[in-house]
Parts: C-alpha cells; sequence; structure tokens
C-alpha cells in the first residue's frame, strides 16, 4: 500500500523518481506526487490525482533537481485527491514528507501540537510533517532531533521519507512495520518501498528495521536505532533480469504472468527436486515440521487460498494435521493451539501486514515459523526462522495468478519431503511426474484462449454475480476462482461448497446466474454434476470445467489428466484467463482494479 522512492546525488533526479513510481504502482495508484529540489529553499512540488502517467503528464521540464522524493498513494486516510496526495508539506512551506501506513495517534497529536495550523489535507501524513515543522520551530530542535521526537511520538505503521528545503542535501528516513530499503551507489543514495523501484540504478540495498532512523546524502547513509544509537544493517545485492520488470509484448502483466506459469513450475521442479526424486530442503526446517503436532498456515486471500488446498497435501501425503488461519482474525483471536505447532506464513509479497502481526505473536510465544514467499528479504521472510522461495519472479498485476500456482507446487514440494523423511519406505506419489503433468497441461490450457475468451463473452457480459462450485480441492480452487473474477470483473461471485448450495444461497440462483462447475474428483464428480442440475432447474447458466477422465459431451472445458489432489494447479487456469477476458470485455483495468493494491501493508 503506497510507494515511495526517494534520490540524492543524481542530475536525473526527477527521471529517477517517476520511474520508480512506475514500478511501484502496483503498490497504490489513486494519486501520485513528486517534490525535486533545485537548491536552496528552491523545488517543484508536483501532484495529481490519478496515475503516474498523469503526473509524468503534469511534470515540466524546469521541474528537476539532483535530490528528491516521490509517491504513489492507496488511500487510507482522506479520499484520492490532490489535497491528500503526498509529499505533504508544513504550513510554513518548509518540509515535505512521503508517508505508507497508519498513523493512529494522529488526531491527539493534532490535538495536542498543531492547534494553531491549519491542515490542508485530511491525511495523517500532514500532521506529522507539521509536527516536525513545530518541533523546529517552537522547540528550536534540529532537524534530525525533530525528527527522531516524531518518530517516538506517532503510533501507527510508516516508511517516512522527508526533505527540508533549507538544508536540500539530505534525506531523512524512518521505518516502522512499513516496509523501506535504502538503496547506494557510488555517487548517490535512494530509497524504496520496494528493490523494484531503483534497479536501474543500483542493484545494491541495505534493510531498514523496524525503529530506525536514518539520514541520507548522496556520500553518506546515518542509521539509528530505537535508542537513536548509531547502527549498521545488512547490505545484499539483489539480482532480478530486467526483462521480469517489463510486461514484453504482453497487453498487460496479468497475461504474462499467467503465460509464465509453466516455465515458474518447471523451475521449481527443477530447485527443489533432486535428479532421484528427492524434494531437497534444509534438513533443520524438515526436522521441526516433522516433530510438528499441528501446520497452522497463516495467510490471507490468494494466498490463503492457495493454503487450503496445501492443507490436503500435507495431510494426504505427510500425515501431519493442517489447519489454515485467515491472518487478519487469528492473530486476534488465537485458539487452543497444539502441542508442537509449526507456523507457515504463504504470501507472495512477505510484506502483509496482517500475517505479520501473527509472525510477531507466535515469535513471542517461541513458536517455530517458515515464510513462503515470492520476494527474497522481505518482512516476513527476515523475520521467520525459515524461508523458502517460490521462484515466481516479480508478479506485477494486483490479481495473483503465478504466485498461487507456485505456492501449491512449494507446498506439495515441502509434503513430498516430510513425507520421505518421515516415511522413507513409502514413495508412490511421484510428484516429479506430476509436476511435469501440470506443467504441460497448463500450457495446454493457455492455449485454449480463443475458446474461453468466447466462453467469457458467452457467460459474463451482462450477468452482475456469478458462482464457482466444487468440492474438496475442487472447492478450494473454486474460491480462488471467484476472487480472480470478482476483484477484476466486478462481477459480484461466491466460490462455493457444491453440496453446500441447496443450504441456502441456492435462493439467489435466476434466471441466467452463471454456474461454473469444477469436477476433477471421481470420489464426488457424480454428486457435484447433481449439484449443477439442481442450479440448471433454477435457470442458472451452468459451464463444466472437468479433468479428461470424467469429461462428459457437453462439458465446455477439459482440464488435463492429474491427481485430484493437485487439480487446482490445472482448473484455476481457465477461471484466470476467464476473468481476464471478462475484465477486458467490460472495459476495465485489468492490472489495476479499483479500490485495490498489491501489497497490503496495513492492517
Ligand atoms: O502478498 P500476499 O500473498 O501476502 O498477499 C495477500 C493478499 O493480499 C493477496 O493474495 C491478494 O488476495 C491477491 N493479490 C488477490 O489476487
Amino acid at each position: 500500500m503506497c510507494g515511495i522512492v526517494g534520490i540524492v546525488g543524481r542530475n536525473d533526479a526527477t527521471e529517477v523518481l517517476l520511474n520508480g513510481l512506475e514500478k511501484l504502482e502496483y503498490r497504490g495508484y489513486d494519486s501520485a506526487g513528486i517534490y525535486v529540489s533545485q537548491g536552496l529553499n528552491k523545488g517543484s512540488l508536483v501532484k495529481v490525482k490519478g496515475k503516474i502517467a498523469d503526473l509524468r503528464a503534469a511534470v515540466h521540464q524546469e521541474d528537476v533537481g539532483n535530490i528528491g522524493i516521490g509517491h504513489t498513494r492507496w488511500a487510507t486516510h482522506g479520499q484520492p485527491s490532490k489535497a491528500n496526495a503526498h509529499p505533504q508539506s508544513s504550513a510554513d512551506g518548509r518540509f515535505y514528507l512521503v508517508h505508507n501506513g497508519v498513523l493512529e495517534n494522529y488526531e491527539s497529536l493534532k490535538a495536542q501540537y498543531l492547534n494553531d495550523i491549519k491542515l490542508q489535507s485530511q491525511t495523517d501524513t500532514e500532521v506529522a510533517v507539521n509536527l516536525v515543522a513545530t518541533l523546529v520551530q517552537k522547540e528550536k530542535m534540529s532537524v534530525l532531533a525533530a525528527w527522531q521526537k516524531m518518530v517516538q511520538l506517532v503510533k501507527g505503521s510508516y516508511a517516512f521519507v522527508l526533505i527540508d528545503r533549507e538544508n536540500p542535501q539530505q534525506l531523512y528516513v524512518a521505518k516502522n512495520k512499513s516496509p523501506l530499503l535504502i538503496g547506494t551507489g557510488a555517487t548517490f543514495n535512494g530509497v524504496c518501498s520496494d528493490s523494484l523501484a531503483l534497479l536501474n540504478v543500483t542493484n545494491s540495498f541495505i534493510e531498514l528495521h523496524d525503529g530506525d532512523t536514518a539520514v541520507i546524502s548522496s556520500q553518506e547513509i546515518k542509521i539509528f536505532g530505537q535508542k537513536n544509537e548509531a547502527v549498521k544493517r545488512k547490505t545484499y545485492s539483489v539480482t532480478l533480469n530486467q526483462d521480469d520488470l517489463g510486461k514484453g509484448t504482453y497487453p498487460y502483466y496479468m497475461l504474462k504472468e499467467i503465460n509464465e506459469q509453466p516455465a515458474v513450475l518447471r523451475f521449481l521442479e527443477k530447485t527443489y527436486l533432486n535428479e532421484t526424486g528427492k524434494a531437497v530442503f534444509d534438513s533443520r526446517l524438515l526436522d521441526q515440521l516433522a516433530q510438528a503436532e499441528k501446520i497452522y498456515f497463516v495467510a490471507a486471500g490468494t494466498s490463503y487460498h492457495a493454503g487450503l488446498v496445501g492443507k490436503a497435501l500435507i495431510e494426504k501425503l505427510a500425515q501431519i494435521p493442517v489447519s489454515v488461519e485467515l491472518a487478519s482474525e487469528f492473530g486476534y483471536h488465537l485458539p487452543i493451539l497444539a502441542k508442537n505447532p509449526f507456523f507457515i506464513f504463504l504470501s507472495q509479497s512477505g510484506e502483509t501486514a496482517d500475517s505479520r502481526q501473527v509472525l510477531l505473536k507466535i515469535k513471542k510465544l517461541g513458536y517455530p515459523s517458515l515464510t513462503i514467499t515470492n520476494v527474497d528479504h522481505s518482512t516476513l521472510s527476515r523475520e521467520a526462522d525459515f524461508t523458502v522461495l517460490l521462484h515466481a519472479g516479480p508478479e506485477i498485476a494486483v490479481a495473483s495468478t503465478k504466485a498461487y500456482t507456485a505456492q501449491i507446487t512449494v507446498v506439495a514440494l515441502l509434503a513430498q519431503a516430510l513425507r520421505q523423511k518421515l516415511d522413507p519406505d513409502v514413495i508412490n506419489f511421484d510428484l516429479k511426474q506430476q509436476l511435469s503433468l501440470a506443467a504441460n497441461g497448463i500450457q495446454t490450457l493457455i492455449d485454449q484462449q480463443e475458446l474461453i475468451e468466447q466462453l467469457a463473452k458467452d457467460y459474463f457480459s451482462k450477468t452482475r454475480n456469478a458462482f464457482y462450485i466444487g468440492r474438496g480441492q475442487d472447492y478450494y480452487a473454486s474460491r480462488e476462482a471467484a476472487l480472480k473474477l470478482k476483484e477484476i470483473s466486478y462481477i459480484q461471485t461466491e466460490g462455493f461448497a457444491a453440496g453446500e448450495l441447496k443450504h441456502g444461497t441456492i435462493s439467489l440462483i435466476e434466471l441466467g446466474t452463471p454456474v461454473i462447475a469444477l469436477i476433477t474428483d471421481p470420489e464426488t464428480a457424480d454428486l457435484t454434476r447433481g449439484n449443477l442440475k439442481e442450479v440448471e432447474a433454477r435457470g442458472a447458466h451452468t459451464l463444466t470445467i472437468a479433468s479428461e477422465n470424467l469429461a462428459q459431451s457437453k462439458d465446455q472445458i477439459i482440464v488435463p489428466q492429474i491427481d485430484p489432489l493437485l487439480s487446482p494447479l490445472l482448473t484455476v487456469i481457465p477461471a484466470q484467463l476467464l476473468a481476464y477476458f471478462a475484465t477486458i470485455q467490460r472495459g476495465y483495468n485489468v492490472d489495476q482494479p479499483r479500490n485495490l493494491a498489491k501489497s497490503v501493508t496495513v492492517e
């Protein structure tokens, strides 16, 4: 939520900021702004309601400088507008601040310190920047002291970057709960919410910890810990292919990412399976997992749906009970936990605030944890005991696609490793072969885009609502299929347990309501077909996605044969494509659906 970038020591600061914001746009896209300085007390503030393309268009030739800050916003306090866009400035015009996060006590701080100031926006950020100005003016503090005092006064989450017009050679930085990195170069330094923002100028980054503040000039980086003591933080390199960051020849990132799935699966198979088909992970991780009486998956959204599929994989393959928990609920309503619990955090971004609050709680209780994530060095990765990477490459479209199939694949590999550890003689699940079938099957489905585009037109061009139904793994895949359709096409869609419809929800079925059934499990196929008949009798417009061995002549989409445990890897593909085409046909932006952001760093 919200993307921040700052740079000092580059004559092309404006371009670095705009380029960085384009890379961060997935984090929020309702308004944006930059401040660049042309020297003492001279600078340009450009803000727009809209996207980075609108910001770029609003920037003039004279808006240049060698230091600046930029922000792309996902509104929390105050609607998307130019006044609420960042940077926010202090009433005296001296300080400019960008912020990602939520300040819980901004109203009381305003009442206590800023009675004489008329605020121009509805943001919590404007309170923070005016606090710094007030502490400097009235309490005669140095800017650094005021900065560190402000950070102590605010409660909540923040990644902050500030510029002082009276000393425009340095950036003041602070971080708590929201992600922020320092990017380093020989003659410049920068700061950003995600390394993607500065990757075209550096691949060397320093991680900041919660409670850190920093002062960054072109030549020097000073970092301070929670008690304002000087600290050193770890430097690391990011090796990402620049090609991964663009759309290539695809019209949308989502389509590119859907198409990348066969390659991601093959890469995961090569990475985590050796030549003999043995799944290879850190032996200390497997030791701890094997001792667990119960494994808890904690996640949100699509990652939660991947956890639901993962539960059956671990329970069937490794015979360890699994519970799948919504992070936003679990942390505040901890159930009675099993003895020796082990926690697995599933998170594409590794930054989700809901998941992180659970991780912090269970760490305090002394329980072991693993983060399965797509982003190395992300917060959840750094803070868990173990990390396993998804290796899916950057996922930029808000609607998650390749991260979901990568998560299921990695959990399957982990389940296989556990099974091999707990019962080395029993290897009757040929995961290598299954993953190869899955990768080929995904490609076969992607190649049916024309058919799926037509089905999207037939089923979704006019409807207000829709249902996906299934049983077992098909039900869990239905949950993800429904999320895909609703989040980008705005068709109200539910993923439902097929047998549960008749217990109430079937009353929503009207003439023409699309009901899409996923059928891949021989044990329940007939039952789900029976449920389809029930909704057809009430006027539903039904569509069937069935596996080869269970297909009937009228089924519209046939998915290649695979073990039913892994069928969501295939059934989700037509669902992703149906969502994609329905959204295009309805005239919406596939990659940037309204009200959403990719990385959800507020609770
Ligand atoms: O980065 P995470 O996997 O932790 O994100 C959790 C959810 O916000 C995310 O999966 C979201 O539901 C998807 N982007 C929706 O497609």
